[in-house]
């Protein structure tokens, strides 16, 4: 049977790089001889807000649930709705509704990408950053209170469930078994935190008993940042709270060089409901229109995607074929913000033709 996959290109870029990858999705199913069957849908960017007055149908979730994944591109376009309308309306409603409650990040140095860190070569960082991702800091538990008076008060809860902590501690020490390393580090600030933080290490222990082969430690959240920079070398896969983790999926692939080829996944490991596969950046309206975009975010979340439905070889052959491609560094070929004079398009059929 098929595997259903929907594609949401969304706003400025989003819509110049998904057709580079769905280009090379396509090329990948004729080469491994995938059923794929992929829909495309307007909805989830600002144009479709501007004719509806929503960022998505009445009926998305219905649409959407039934699919095997969804591929999305980039949402926003501020000069004409307001990006907490369009992020809260369109992504947001899919990472909550569709439980998608990892958000996991590959930071890898790539060849022929200059690491901002010095003296870095291809090699020396490839981890990745768990996030969690539905619940933690980011709850809407609190209130404010005395609004505009000297009494004013604020406050905003940290909700973690156990049910909610194990999930995600799961997903992380699973992946760190999967890899040569077989090494997990946990964000914590058990120092200053002194109630959620402390609980979080527990919890970290005792997952831990499950998974003997899988060597352990934890930083505080203050250094852990600082050791990205400085000691990148020494991360495989680090597992982290809602906002811990907002900070070091951001700081990670910026460790790595552009932000334009950096993947993303929201997934609900269970398939209850589809997951999200997206790049890292945004819908980028300064370059937009120009065709100059990187798609590579975009080709390297598919093949995130492929590895979600069970393709792995088909996934390791698309990552391999962009990183020939970058290897090769033909300067025709490469987008401008990888030190070339070539298009999103030149880039994307130099990829796919390469798979
Ligand atoms: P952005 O990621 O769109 O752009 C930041 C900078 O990186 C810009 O200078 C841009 O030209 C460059 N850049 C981004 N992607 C690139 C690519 N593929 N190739 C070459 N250069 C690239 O972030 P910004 O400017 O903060 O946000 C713009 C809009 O995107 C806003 O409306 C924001 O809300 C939205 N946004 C959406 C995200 C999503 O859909 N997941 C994530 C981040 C921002
Ligand atoms: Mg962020």
């Amino acid at each position: 049977m098929a595997q259903r996959i929907a594609i949401i290109p969304g706003d400025g870029i989003g819509k110049e790089v998904m057709p580079e990858g769905v280009r090379v999705l396509e090329a990948a199913a004729r080469r491994f001889g995938l059923d794929l069957e992929l829909e495309a849908f307007d909805f989830a960017s600002c144009d479709y807000y501007l004719e509806h007055g929503q960022m998505l149908p009445d009926d998305w979730f219905e649409t959407l649930k039934d699919f095997d994944a969804l591929f999305y591109g980039a949402v926003g376009w501020p000069e004409t709705v307001p990006d907490h309308v369009s992020l809260w309306g369109s992504l947001l409603q899919f990472r909550r509704r569709f439980d998608q409650y990892i958000n996991l990040r590959p930071c890898r140095l790539l060849p022929g990408i200059q690491s901002p860190l010095a003296g870095r070569e291809p090699g020396d960082i490839d981890f990745y950053v768990v996030r969690e991702n539905t619940e933690g800091e980011y709850s809407s538990v609190g209130g404010r209170m005395f609004e505009g008076t000297e009494r004013e008060i604020v406050i905003q809860e940290t909700v973690m469930t156990r049910h909610g902590t194990d999930r995600v501690l799961k997903f992380a020490y699973e992946l760190a078994r999967s890899r040569p390393r077989k090494k997990l580090t946990s964000a914590t600030k058990s120092n200053g935190i002194a109630i959620t933080m402390p609980w979080w290490d527990e919890r970290v222990a005792a997952m831990g008993e499950r998974y003997p082969e899988v060597a352990v430690d934890q930083f505080h959240i203050d250094i852990l940042t600082a050791n990205f920079v400085m000691h990148p070398d020494w991360f495989d896969v680090v597992v982290a709270s809602n906002l811990f983790g907002d900070i070091l999926s951001d700081l990670g692939p910026a460790c790595t060089g552009t932000i334009g080829v950096a993947p993303s996944a929201n997934i609900n490991p269970e398939g209850t409901f589809p997951s999200l596969f997206e790049p890292v950046h945004g819908s980028a309206p300064d370059i937009a229109g120009k065709g100059i975009a990187n798609p590579i975010g975009q080709i390297w979340s598919g093949a995130m995607l492929l590895e979600h439905l069970g393709h792995r070889e088909a996934a390791d052959a698309v990552v391999d074929a962009f990183e020939a491609v970058l290897t090769e560094g033909d300067r025709r070929v490469l987008t401008p913000d990888v030190g070339g004079t070539g298009t999103t398009e030149a880039l994307g059929r130099a990829i796919a033709s390469r798979l």
